[in-house]
């Protein structure tokens, strides 16, 4: 790799503490495979990419990246980067196929796999439960909409703790559950592709309640010995600054961040919904079904809290802006290969509003990367770069950040969008599943090791 594809290299020294932990994230169904393999059961996502029209060109994460069957590549990919941390999720029908009841012993081998190579190589893994794959199972009988299906993930979440409290010790319960109940249920673009706000209030509520009683039962097994470590929850943090300084355009964006994250973030830390969304929301008939005990369940103490940030938008009050009224204006930004614009800047000032909102919570950036399709990628390397020092920003004005995993280690499979966009710091074949590290690898793991110095 000649270093004229590096648009620079110079490297900060001493904005990140030498305890800063470095790494990358994937998910399950986004890079495993094997979606029937071994014993596995199918995932919302198995059968909502089998349906007509769900997903770009009608792909499906049925091999995916064959992480399933190439662990160790992925691991020595890792180990050559110089990652200290690896952010996984576990695909909960592959452990427990049906969602509850028998386990898989393959499934809890696959992960035995994967940690066990991770700790060898002297990577620390940090385990999301919930990235999205619900069972088929636990959908066929109502899904997240089913109160049920919160018992359910505390008993997959006990397993797991139990299985591997000698091994992990970071934890996250649900990523992005704005995407997984509303994403999913009212915007119905992901599985199980449902469009009822009312349903889609039920499954964030829900996954709020299945989080609150996990990190209950975490807490339990670690006063036994039988769990270990910090536990949290990874909202999309996303930011959005009013086109005007009118109040209205300030409500226009207050709205947005309130549904994407304080949505899960405040019942947990004050026990309340986010006031302004939640009247919003029940002035146009929609209702949360709340039931006594439930907000109790919820405000619980958390460890850390995992930010995914890849972009803001400018926004204006918008009558026309569907049930928010709020509408992004294009200020002809640069975009990423998804339409996403480059905006490092609120990367600080998103995580500069945890710090505020939610003093005391350390922070994990747990996602933050850039869809570029071409393997060649210097603008992956710009957007890295940029997003990093904007991180070291938000370091010196005080957030407490303990590390960063960046999305994603592998192109994989982007959900809708299938496998057209690309968000790898590694390219993937997806006929071969050979894997070739992109330019931004490179400067990324020179990154890594300058910074730790
Ligand atoms: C998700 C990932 C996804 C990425 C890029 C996040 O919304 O957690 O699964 O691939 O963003 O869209």
């Amino acid at each position: 790799m000649s270093d004229q594809t590096f648009p620079q290299k110079s490297f900060p020294q001493g904005l990140f503490p030498a305890t800063f932990r470095w790494g990358a994230a994937t998910s399950s169904c986004q890079i495993e495979g094997g979606w029937d393999a071994d014993g596995k059961g199918p995932s919302i996502w198995d059968t909502f990419s089998r349906e007509p029209g769900r997903t770009f060109a009608g792909d499906r994460p049925d091999a995916a990246c064959d992480s399933y069957h190439r662990v160790e590549e992925d691991i020595a990919l890792l180990q050559d980067l110089g990652a200290d941390v690896y952010r996984f999720s576990v695909s909960w029908p592959r452990v427990l196929p049906k969602g509850r009841g028998a386990v898989n012993p393959a499934g809890l081998a696959y992960y035995h796999r994967l940690v066990d190579g991770l700790l060898a190589a002297g990577i620390k893994p940090f385990c999301t439960l919930y990235h999205w794959d619900l069972p088929q199972a636990l959908q066929d009988a109502g899904g997240w909409e089913n109160r049920a299906t919160i018992d359910a993930f505390v008993d997959f979440a006990d397993l797991m703790f139990r299985e591997f409290h000698t091994k992990i010790d970071l934890w996250v319960t649900f990523n992005e559950p704005f995407c997984s109940s509303f994403v999913g249920n009212w915007f119905g673009v992901h599985a199980p592709g449902k469009t009822d706000l009312n349903v889609a209030l039920a499954c964030a509520h829900h996954q709020l309640v299945a989080h609150g009683k996990a990190v209950a039962r975490f807490r339990n097994l670690v006063s036994l010995g039988r769990a270990r470590g910090q536990i949290g929850i990874a909202p999309n943090v996303t930011w959005a600054e009013p086109f005007t300084d009118t109040e209205a355009d300030r409500l226009a964006c207050l709205r947005p961040i309130q549904w994407s994250w304080d949505w899960f973030l405040d019942p947990i830390v004050f026990g309340t919904y986010p006031e302004h969304l939640e009247r919003w929301f029940t002035e146009r008939g929609f209702r949360i079904p709340i039931l006594p005990g439930d907000l109790d369940e919820i405000h619980r103490k958390i460890d850390l809290v995992g930010a995914n940030y890849y972009c803001m938008s400018v926004n204006r009050h918008d009558p026309a802006g569907g049930l928010l009224e709020s509408t992004q204006v294009d200020l002809g930004w640069e975009k990423s290969d998804i339409g996403w614009p480059l905006t490092p800047d609120g990367f600080t000032k998103s995580l500069a509003r945890v710090r505020d909102k939610y003093p005391g919570l350390p922070v994990y950036i747990t996602e933050n990367g850039i869809c570029l399709n071409a393997p060649n990628d210097p603008r992956r390397i710009v957007y890295l770069d940029q997003h990093l020092r904007a991180l070291a920003r938000a370091l010196a004005q005080g957030v407490d950040v303990r590390g960063y995993t960046a999305w994603s280690l592998l192109d994989n499979f982007e959900w809708a969008e299938g496998y057209a966009k690309r968000f790898g710091l590694v390219e993937v074949d997806f006929r071969t599943f050979e894997r070739r590290p992109k330019p931004s690898y490179f400067w990324y793991r020179d990154w890594i090791a300058s910074v730790r110095k």
